[in-house]
């Protein structure tokens, strides 16, 4: 399975804060927000992954992770020259997909759950048809929402409706086979002018080749839509940290834990991360894995 991290967008609801920062580029806590849907597609055991950006933030996530083989993984990296809506990131992504199933996050988007790979099993088998997820919240009419039959089978998705039929919203995580590309590429741009991944959803859905699976209530999904919101995102990231001893989205941690990086690598990011703590945290790591093996 391949995975797209798509991070383009103007970012304008944090002005002036992204002027000239792209959103998934942004700190929050100790990391850059791009380390959290990264850690997940890793989690999900893919390898092979296709960054999309806007011309002018590309270059940067170039910079920051080059060709991914610090971290045992292969990165490729597409423009979106406009922000035309998610489902565009398949279009973007013809060649890179190919015949394979496809997995894709927002770049801005934070899960974190203890056993968050079992969680994510059945979705990446995912050959033919979606694997979408559903998350209760409170202000279901920011997102896609689901409406659910009382034997939990889905009935309805809408993106942003008025008068949402559920409390469960669609998180930006989806996981497709291979025919996804042909499909993105047969839809029309929406009201707001968008190739929208709900329309997407709803092929597969009138098809009955769409799985929706409901987050447990453990799992966090992080709102980073405002200035408020990523503050305490971040605040969120710094307490659980110190509370378990344990970094959420520690990316070389889980490509060393996974065996996709040896001591080798792990020590040249120890190096390259100076006096930070995020440093401090690979040593811990690199000792108590030696531990263990
Ligand atoms: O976060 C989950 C929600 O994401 C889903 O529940 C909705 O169904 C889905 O449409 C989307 O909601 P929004 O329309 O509010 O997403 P937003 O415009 O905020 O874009 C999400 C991220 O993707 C954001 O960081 C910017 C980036 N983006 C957005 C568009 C439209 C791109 O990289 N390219 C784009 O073309």
């Amino acid at each position: 399975m391949k995975g797209i991290i798509l991070a383009g967008g103007a970012g304008t609801r944090l002005y002036p804060a992204t002027l000239t920062v792209s959103k998934q580029l942004m700190a929050v806590y100790d990391k850059p927000m791009i380390y959290y849907p990264l850690s997940v597609l890793m989690q999900a055991g893919i390898k092979e992954i296709l960054i999309i950006s806007t011309p002018q933030d590309l270059p940067n996530f170039m910079r920051l992770f080059g060709d991914g083989s610090q971290i045992g993984v292969r990165f490729e990296y597409a423009e979106q020259a406009a922000p035309n809506g998610l489902a565009e990131a398949f279009i973007i992504g013809d060649k890179f997909i190919g015949n394979d199933s496809v997995a894709m996050i927002l770049g801005d988007n934070i899960f974190y759950s203890a056993g968050l790979e079992q969680l994510l099993e059945t979705a990446t088998k995912t050959k033919k048809g979606g694997h979408i997820f559903a998350v209760h919240v409170t202000d279901p009419e920011r997102f896609g929402v689901v409406e659910f039959t009382k034997k939990g089978k889905v009935v309805s998705i809408e993106e942003k409706p008025e008068k949402p039929k559920s409390s469960y919203a669609v998180p930006g995580l989806y996981f497709y086979g291979p025919e996804v590309v042909k499909e993105a590429k047969k839809l029309k741009p929406s009201k707001r002018g968008e190739l929208e991944i709900t329309d997407l959803n709803k092929v597969f859905l009138k098809r009955g080749e769409l799985t929706v699976t409901v987050l447990p209530r453990g799992l966090a999904w992080l709102d980073t839509g405002t200035h408020a919101a990523m503050n305490r995102a971040g605040n969120y990231v710094q307490i659980m940290q110190e509370m378990t001893d344990y970094n959420i989205a520690c990316i070389e941690e889980i490509a060393y834990r996974k065996g996709w990086i040896g001591e080798k690598e792990l020590k040249a990011t120890i190096e390259k991360m100076g006096k930070s703590s995020y440093a401090d945290y690979l040593r811990i790591v690199e000792k108590e894995v030696e531990g263990e093996g």
